[in-house]
């Protein structure tokens, strides 16, 4: 057990084996899967509750289990936020519309190692300015994934994400990160997506975390529900989210989460 654990950093931060990657590897590419199989079942009038359903039995049928389910009391294979739902939407009886924008974030545990990952999908066409958004979220995430590199610090990707996003006159929010993971679901350290370039630890080869930038139309502030998970935007403008895990390598990083059919980019089943 305690061999494929390799040592922890002064921030507490995981530095894996080359063998754990395939362990990441696995799990990475299931999420991922299970996420090209959604994304022909979003159309209006479906409702999310439906979606979800999908989702675990997906993972069920792949022998692998939900991360989600039991998770701080939530009860779901997948968080499910529409337009203005930063994250953690809870999927139920809500029948999507036209022109809606979604994010279906799913985390599953193959092996013990968890693959964690969200695309935004649209039920039937989306507006324009929601098309904007998603595109530079979508941009915005790859941003900060280009500055994975042993050297590099947490801050540079940060910085990354806030400076596309924020470009184009989005806001990003603070209020929710990223995060390590691996044999754990959310381990140290937080991943922000904003801050100052070379602030924050320094990555290192075998570090494994997601990036999830929640990008907004209008102001980056968020709010809670009372249903203690819906995160919204106070100003009720749209939010957007795309979630990658990723493990640093010797040059560069690895994404675990990359869509084997290539359906990761966000207009996939717009334009083909
Ligand atoms: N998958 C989410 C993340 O990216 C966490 C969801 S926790 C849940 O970290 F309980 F809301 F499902
Ligand atoms: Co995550
Ligand atoms: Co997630």
């Amino acid at each position: 057990m305690d061999d494929t654990r390799g040592r922890r950093t002064r921030d507490g931060i995981r530095i894996h084996k080359p063998a754990d990657f395939e362990g990441m590897r696995a799990a990475g590419r299931l999420a991922a899967e299970i996420l090209d199989a959604v994304a022909p079942m979003v159309a209006p009038d479906v409702t999310t509750g439906a979606l979800d359903e999908a989702i675990e039995r997906m993972i069920d049928e792949a022998g692998a289990t939900s991360a989600t389910i039991g998770y701080k009391g939530y009860r779901h294979a997948s968080c499910i936020s529409v337009n203005h739902v930063v994250c953690h939407g809870i999927p139920g009886e809500k029948r999507l519309k036209d022109g809606d924008i979604l994010n279906v974030d799913v985390t599953v545990i193959v092996d013990g190692w968890h693959g964690d990952t969200s695309r935004m999908f649209v039920a039937g066409r989306p507006g324009r300015k929601a098309e904007r958004l998603i595109e530079a979220t979508h941009g915005a995430l790859l941003q900060g994934i280009a500055a994975v590199r042993p050297g590099n610090t947490f801050g540079d990707i940060g910085h990354a994400i806030q400076k596309f996003a924020e470009a184009r006159r989005m806001s990003v929010v603070r209020e929710f990160c990223g995060h390590g993971l691996g044999r754990a679901f959310h381990a140290p350290p937080n991943v922000l997506h904003y801050g100052r370039a070379g602030s924050g630890p320094v990555l290192e080869e075998g570090m494994f975390f997601t990036i999830e930038p929640m990008v907004n139309l209008g102001r980056p502030e968020t709010k809670v529900l009372s249903d203690d998970w819906t995160a919204v935007t106070r100003d009720k403008s749209l939010s957007a989210q795309f979630e990658h895990s990723v493990g640093v390598t010797g040059d560069g990083c690895e994404i675990f989460t990359l869509s084997p059919a290539g359906r990761f980019h966000p207009t996939y089943g717009l334009t083909a």
